[in-house]
């Protein structure tokens, strides 16, 4: 037997449609998930009556010595194994004869592949909020490191208010606990298991796929054979977060590499950290980080392309959703890449804090001013006039609001007194934010104090168990 599929074709398959339609080279990265698989689809044929003792056995010892065979690197891809479902079963087959035969009762490479997806996106997410918690305590310890140290913050790239360093590296905190959210959920969706609905209908045998979602721990079973087989959307969701994610990534891989551009110089890496030029001798460059940016486009584009794929996609199962694996494995590799070197980055970067502060215009004050004048009871619309106008007069006269006196302020507005000296002051700006989610020292204490709780409470697969096991008791009361 050449195909399983040969026996309606007369005629000889061209080489050339073999080549076109396989996806092994691919898709032979699911080879453990789809063992898994057909394991667990052996016993529940057993237990139905589908497979004797004697058969089951046979089956899985032949499963269990090709996975043997892969992961000793010796398993043989045959020319006409179009993809890993076809080759494992292909070499069971060979290895067990006419027995090899029966694993694939009730089953079809639609259900087949969708559920090798699933298994394989479980691990993929756990390997992914792995990685964000590695970002995130990164983040959290050199919050901690640069607690009280100020930093301008940019709206259009101009600077606009201080603040402290800490805040900021708390800001993407924040965007990757949103991230790590939405795996979660996502998580929800893709746990649920798929085998058994046949190529799109369902079978007239009598298979127990609440047996098979028990072995395979999956908390719940599709309840429509047609979505079953049409649909990538759990797989389109992962896509998209890990996207999201890293849309954080590399934006604030483009922060540190303005930062780290030789006139501006409010960061350094560490030489282990970065690479120089093949030409020019001088060069220590920030490459990681561009091509954390760089990735990110790629993987945008692998989204955009599964999401055309997936417009047009008449009436259940159609060959064109075997091109969903490439953009998968890629996006999640680099995503997963991204988050671990990037936590090397951060534990690294040191901050040059007194440049930093030098580099601070006094402008950045100009809010808190407008906001003094409010105090005194000036409309706010109003005070932000006067002050827009002390900044013109300041620039004019080439002079920064430190230089100005209680009589230069006075001609702007009657309502400036000696106190408008004590708010010329960087951190003072930033500690009187004292407004929930504002950038005071007393806020950013709170919030790494809770950071540090949330994080190191975080266990993730206790969490995903718990939540497996509680669902299954409530699968196995229902039955
Ligand atoms: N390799 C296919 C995929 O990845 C599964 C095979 C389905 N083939 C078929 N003729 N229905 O989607």
């Amino acid at each position: 037997m050449k195909y399983m599929w040969e026996g309606r074709f007369k005629d000889e398959i061209l080489n050339e449609v073999i080549e076109f339609t396989k996806s092994i080279d691919i898709d032979k990265k699911l080879a453990f998930y789809d063992i898994k698989g057909s394991i667990a689809h052996t016993k529940m044929l057993a237990k139905v009556g589908l497979l004797t003792k004697e058969e089951e056995k046979e089956i899985i010892d032949g499963l269990k010595i090709i996975e043997n065979e892969i992961k000793k690197n010796i398993f043989e891809i045959k020319k006409t194994d179009e993809d890993i479902h076809t080759a494992i079963e292909r070499r069971l087959i060979e290895i067990k004869g006419d027995v090899g035969e029966k694993l694939h009762t009730a089953r079809s490479r639609n259900d087949q592949i969708a559920l090798d997806e699933r298994l394989y996106l479980r691990d993929a997410i756990i390997s992914i909020i792995k990685g964000i918690i590695n970002v995130q305590k990164a983040l959290l310890e050199k919050s901690e490191q640069y607690i009280d140290k100020l930093i301008p913050a940019y709206t259009h790239l101009k600077q606009s208010q201080v603040v402290l360093i800490s805040h900021y590296l708390l800001s993407y905190i924040e965007k990757l606990e949103r991230d790590k959210e939405r795996f979660f959920s996502t998580y929800e969706r893709v746990n649920i298991l798929p085998l058994g609905v046949g190529a799109c209908s369902g079978t007239t045998l009598n298979i127990d796929r609440k047996y098979v979602a028990e072995l395979l721990n999956f908390p719940k079973i599709t309840r429509n054979s047609l979505d079953t087989v049409s649909d990538r959307d759990f797989l389109l969701e992962t896509l998209f977060n890990c996207v999201l994610t890293l849309i954080h990534l590399s934006s604030f891989s483009e922060d540190l590499i303005i930062w780290n551009m030789d006139e501006i110089e409010f960061i350094n890496l560490p030489d282990n950290l970065c690479t120089g030029s093949s030409l020019m001798p001088h060069k220590k460059n920030p490459d990681i980080l561009e091509l954390i940016r760089g990735k990110t486009g790629i993987s945008i584009g692998n989204l955009t392309g599964i999401l055309c794929t997936l417009k047009s996609l008449p009436f259940s199962y159609n060959r064109d959703l075997q091109e969903d694996k490439k953009p998968l494995f890629e996006t999640i590799e680099i995503l997963i890449s991204s988050l671990n070197i990037l936590s090397k980055v951060i534990k690294n970067i040191k901050f040059n804090t007194e440049k930093i502060k030098n580099s601070i215009s006094s402008f950045t004050l100009a809010t808190d001013i407008a906001e003094y004048l409010v105090k005194k009871k000036i409309p706010f619309r109003k005070a932000h006039k006067i002050v827009g106008e002390i900044v013109n007069y300041c620039i004019k006269n080439k002079k920064d609001l430190f230089s100005l006196s209680l009589k230069e302020f006075k001609k702007f507005s009657k309502e400036f007194e000696e106190d408008i000296f004590n708010l010329l002051n960087f951190e003072k700006s930033a500690n009187l934010k004292t407004s929930f989610g504002g950038t005071s020292i007393e806020n950013v204490k709170k919030e790494i104090e809770r950071w540090r709780e949330n994080l190191k409470n975080f266990s993730i697969p206790i969490l995903v168990l718990k939540r497996k096991s509680s669902m299954l008791k409530k699968l196995k009361a229902k039955k």
